[in-house]
């Protein structure tokens, strides 16, 4: 059953879905025990994002050495008035993954220049992230109207409107999609492509295969902000579920791994040490320079995006890159 709330100011254009808090606690708590009692251990990506962890997710956007966020706005600053008159008709966006949103107004900005009506769609696990992104965009846009759902992505995928009978266009932008692994990331666009119709449309932002140096400086940016982002895992395992992560004893290490096309993300133990897991009734213990896997951020080429799009039923129809061709937006139709 989905928990409608119907939030703050203008009510009637903004409904907020927040499928999220339907067995989370359990989910998560099932997570972390699975996770860390496998060897080698490991945690989940999915749950870096409580609110805490998307504000951190927000800093990293803004470091030096994370060139992702800034590659993509640039694409987008330069290419969203092309993007959106090649939907004609379009006036629904569907946001995976959509965090403040910032990005998506260079969409949204273009949406209300061209066709001055949008319904607005974003999908994001953290509700509070939603209602406060939700509540700027209608302040921003006095005509847009937002159906949000806090949700994990299949779920919301699952729990969609039926479409109106104009195309849609979705984004699923950051390079969100290498943080899964190439199958699932496989089954996730065949999920997308069955919620569409022929002629819709999803905009693919994907990180390019590149230097290691580049690649390892922006997972272990020098202020740290990727660290506390990582370490903020272990401090929510603390405050959910009642457990004594010393979160000085862990340091973040990042490797890409070339042959497999992947940035690891791990922490390591820095000393040896017991934890203990109260809610979960569990004590596990680390080695000094033991490692949890916490997260891959594959990288593509555009064949393989080429690839991947044709095996889920979609035509790569165009792509877009940054000036220094670090980044790609990748304009995908359905195929009939
Ligand atoms: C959200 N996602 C695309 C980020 C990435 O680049 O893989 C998550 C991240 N992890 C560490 N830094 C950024």
């Amino acid at each position: 059953m989905t928990n409608q709330a119907k939030l703050g100011q203008p009510r009637s254009r903004l409904v907020i879905h927040d499928l999220a808090q339907r067995n989370g606690h359990a989910e998560f708590s099932r997570d972390i025990r699975e996770g860390l009692s496998s060897y080698p251990k490991h945690l989940f990506p999915k749950y870096l994002y409580d609110e805490l962890g998307s504000r951190l997710f927000e800093a990293i956007c803004e470091v030096d050495e994370y060139y992702l966020t800034r590659a993509e706005d640039e694409i987008l600053k330069t290419h969203a008035d092309e993007i959106v008159a090649g939907i004609p008709d379009c006036d629904t966006l569907i946001e995976l993954g959509s965090g403040s949103a910032e990005k998506t107004r260079t969409v949204i900005d273009t949406f209300m220049r061209q066709r001055r009506e949008l319904l607005f769609i974003p999908v994001d696990i953290s509700a509070s992230t939603l209602a406060e992104s939700a509540h700027a965009l209608l302040d921003s846009y006095p005509s847009l109207r937002i159906d949000a759902y806090a949700s994990d992505y299949f779920q919301a995928l699952d729990a969609l409107p039926p479409l109106g009978r104009n195309p849609v266009l979705v984004l699923f932008l950051g390079s969100n999609i290498g943080n899964f692994e190439p199958t699932e990331a496989r089954n996730f666009l065949s999920a997308i492509r069955r919620v569409l119709r022929p002629e819709d449309v999803l905009l693919l932002g994907v990180d390019l295969k590149k230097d290691r140096q580049t690649l390892e400086a922006a997972y272990n940016d020098s202020l740290g902000v990727t660290r506390a982002f990582i370490v903020n895992e272990l401090g929510r395992i603390n405050r959910e579920l009642n457990a004594n992560f010393d979160l000085w004893a862990f340091g973040l290490r990042s490797f890409f791994n070339e042959q497999a096309g992947r940035v690891e993300v791990y922490l390591e133990s820095l000393r040896a040490q017991s934890v203990e897991i109260r809610e979960l009734n569990m004590s596990i213990h680390l080695e000094a320079g033991e490692r949890i896997y916490v997260e891959s951020a594959y990288k593509y080429d555009l064949n393989d995006l080429r690839r991947f799009g044709k095996e889920a039923g979609f035509d790569l129809e165009q792509t877009w890159l940054d000036k220094q061709k670090r980044f790609s937006s990748n304009l995908f139709r359905a195929a009939n």
